[in-house]
C-alpha cells in the first residue's frame, strides 16, 4: 500500500495525531479480534502520544504491549525505552503486567534477542500472522537522523535478517549492542505508524521521501498488507 503522510503543525499536534491513531487502531482491532497487539518506539518523539495514550479508555486487559527495539540497558538506566515507556504509558494504565512484553536487555544481548523472538513466537501462536510472520496490528517506528529507524542503523547487520524475528544488532558508531526488531516483522504489521519531528531530520526526511530508494534502513520499511502512515510534523517537513 502507498505511504500516507500527514503533516501536522507541531510536535504537540503529533502526540495528538499519533494518540487518536494508536486507539482507533486498538478499538479496530479489538472489534475486529479481540485483541490488540502493538509495539511501540523509543526515543523521545513518541513521548507526548504515549502520555496522551495513558488517558484514554480503552480495554486494556485485550492490549498487548511490545517493544519494536531496545538498548542493551537494564531496564532502569535512562537510556531504557522501557523506562522511557513504564514512565510515560505503562505505569499511568491499568494493563495487566503479563500484557507488558519487555525486551530482557538486562541479559546478553543474543540471549535477550532469542528470549524475545521466543516470546513473540509464543504470542503470536495464538494470534494473526501471514506466510508464518507476526501480524502486529500497529508498530509504532521512528526516525534517526541517519535514516535508521528502531534499532535498524545504517551498515549494520540487521539489516540483512530475512529469517530472524529479533536480532541482537551491533551498532559500531554507538560502541553497543541493540536488540531489535527486523525488517520481515515490521513489514508484515497491519499497520506501521511513524511519528518524526525535529528540523535536524528535515534533509534525511526529504530524501527518504524523494531520493534514491534503498539508501536509508527506513526506506525497507514497506509493509507488504498493511498501511504505511507518516504523521510529521510541519518543520521535519518543511523541504518536502
Ligand atoms: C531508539 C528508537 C529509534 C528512534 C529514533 C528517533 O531506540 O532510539 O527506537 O529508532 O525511534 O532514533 O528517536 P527520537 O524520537 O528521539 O528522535
Amino acid at each position: 500500500m502507498p505511504r500516507e503522510t500527514l503533516i501536522v503543525s507541531d510536535l504537540a499536534a503529533l502526540s495528538r495525531a499519533g494518540a487518536d491513531e494508536f486507539s482507533r487502531c486498538a478499538r479496530e482491532a479489538i472489534a475486529a479480534h479481540g485483541s490488540f497487539s502493538v509495539a511501540l518506539s523509543g526515543g523521545s518523539t513518541p513521548q507526548g502520544a504515549h502520555a496522551l495514550i495513558a488517558q484514554e479508555q480503552l480495554p486494556w486487559d485485550k492490549i498487548h504491549i511490545f517493544f519494536g527495539d531496545d538498548r542493551h540497558v537494564p531496564p532502569t538506566d535512562k537510556e531504557s525505552n522501557y523506562r522511557a515507556a513504564n514512565e510515560s504509558l505503562i505505569s499511568k494504565i491499568p494493563i495487566p503486567p503479563q500484557n507488558v512484553h519487555r525486551i530482557h536487555t538486562e541479559l546478553n544481548a543474543t540471549v535477550a534477542a532469542d528470549q524475545y523472538e521466543a516470546e513473540l513466537k509464543k504470542f503470536f501462536q495464538g494470534h494473526s500472522t501471514t506466510d508464518g510472520w507476526p501480524r502486529f496490528d500497529l508498530i509504532m517506528l521512528g526516525m534517526g537522523p541517519d535514516g535508521h529507524t528502531a534499532s535498524l542503523f545504517p551498515g549494520t547487520a540487521a539489516l540483512n535478517e530475512k529469517s530472524r524475528w529479533v536480532a541482537a544488532n551491533w551498532v559500531e558508531k554507538l560502541n553497543t549492542w541493540r536488540i531489535t526488531f527486523t525488517f520481515p516483522v515490521i513489514n508484515y504489521a497491519a499497520e506501521v505508524l511513524f511519528l518524526v519531528a525535529g528540523e535536524e531530520k528535515a534533509e534525511v526526511l526529504k530524501d527518504v521521501f524523494e531520493g534514491k530508494p534503498g539508501k536509508y534502513p527506513c526506506q525497507n520499511v514497506q509493509p507488504i498488507n498493511g498501511r504505511l502512515l507518516w504523521i510529521v510534523d510541519k518543520i521535519v517537513a518543511k523541504l518536502l
